[in-house]
């Protein structure tokens, strides 16, 4: 599967101790990019557990959709 996610930061996030979850004591960092908390994992990865391989997913909205293909403002198409 391929999953576009639309990012705004536009610098990095330092860690540090105070990141730390007490309860569980590590850190979670989000690789799916769905996270409301980014970089901080929040769950929101169980939305993808169902996902297909090669089918690219769009996430927009609080709605998932597979799309078939991704036009980009580049692509001379
Ligand atoms: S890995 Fe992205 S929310 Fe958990």
């Amino acid at each position: 599967m391929t999953r576009l996610v639309e990012l705004e930061e536009t610098g990095p996030r330092k860690l540090d101790p105070s990141d730390l979850d007490d309860e569980k004591g590590d850190i979670a960092v989000c690789q799916c990019g769905l996270s409301e908390s980014f970089p901080f994992c929040d769950g929101s990865h169980r939305r993808t557990r169902d996902e297909d391989d090669g089918t690219t997913y769009v996430y927009e909205d609080g709605e998932r959709r597979a799309v078939e293909r991704v036009v980009t403002a580049d692509d001379d198409a």
